[in-house]
Parts: structure tokens; sequence; C-alpha cells
């Protein structure tokens, strides 16, 4: 029987731009390293604004343009059972690992991180929400998460 996957949760606001990118860059960095069938990798929000929707068509742009397809994911919003259900949920920025941190049980709270514990652009920060700002800041989030996701790989 295989084995259970690692199951990697990321966390945003509205899960239409920062985690749904990160969820892509990281599925993509996963396959390089041959790692894919041994990961799960999820994305969500702590606001169910966007729940049902396609990422933000900007984000979704800007990563088309370093090769990344968004076009297959929708929001959701967080659930009681992610806690459970996956190893490592990473939020990011501090305003949502606030808001996970509100909601998990004190057993699942090891799981809670920030994306960026992993960065070596901006260890220990928040990925900018891009959201009311302009291209800069998709890029700014493209960069990040690319680093970031490739050195959370590194640790597994
Ligand atoms: P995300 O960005 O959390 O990276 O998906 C945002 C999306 C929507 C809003 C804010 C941030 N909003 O205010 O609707």
């Amino acid at each position: 029987m295989a084995a259970k996957p690692f199951a990697i949760l990321l966390v945003c606001l509205g899960n239409i731009c920062r985690s749904p990118t990160a969820e892509t860059v990281l599925r993509a960095e996963a396959a390089r390293r041959g790692l894919l069938d041994r990961l799960l990798i999820d994305s969500c929000g702590t606001d169910d604004y966007h729940a049902g929707e396609a990422p933000d068509r900007r984000a979704s742009e800007h990563a088309a343009r370093r090769g990344y397809d968004l076009s297959a994911l929708r929001a959701r919003v967080v659930r009681d059972d992610d806690f459970s259900r996956f190893d490592l949920i990473l939020a990011m920025d501090r305003s949502n690992l606030a808001r996970l941190k509100a909601r998990c049980p004190a057993a699942e709270r090891h799981k809670l991180k920030l994306f960026l514990d992993y960065s070596r652009i901006t260890p220990g920060s928040d990925v900018p929400d891009p959201y009311y700002g302009g291209a800069d800041g998709f890029e700014r989030v493209l960069d990040l998460v690319e680093d970031a996701a490739a050195r959370l790989l590194d640790t597994l």
C-alpha cells in the first residue's frame, strides 16, 4: 500500500491571489523534484468572501508569464477538518496565522507556521497582500513564493 502523502495547506485571506499562487508554484517545484506523488498540496482562505471563484485575473496572468497555470483552482474557505487532515498549515501572513490559531484545536497547533518561515529573501515575514496594489505586488508574491517553495521542499 502506498504511504499516506504528506499534506500541506497554504492559507491566505481570499484564496484568490497568494495561496493559489503558492499552491501552484509548490506543486510545480515538487513535480520538478519527483515528489508530487508523496505530497498532497491544497490552499484555502480564512474568509469566505470569494468562495467558489477562480483566482484573481491579475494573479493568473502574472503566474502564467512564469509558466504556472492557476485556471483549474476555485476558492474555498478553511474548514474545521483541515486542522486534522493536513500535516503542515502555512499562512501567508500574520493576520491569517492569527485567524487560524484562533480556530485550531490545541493538539494541532504545532502544524501552523508562516509560509515565509522558509524564505531566504525575507525570513519570517508576511507575503504582502497584492489585492489593492499594482503589478509589482503580484511579481513580488511570485518571487517570494518561488523561493520559499524551494526551501520548504528542501526540508522534507
Ligand atoms: P488573497 O488576496 O488573500 O491573497 O487571496 C485578497 C483577496 C481578496 C481580498 C483581499 C485580499 N478582498 O479584500 O476581497
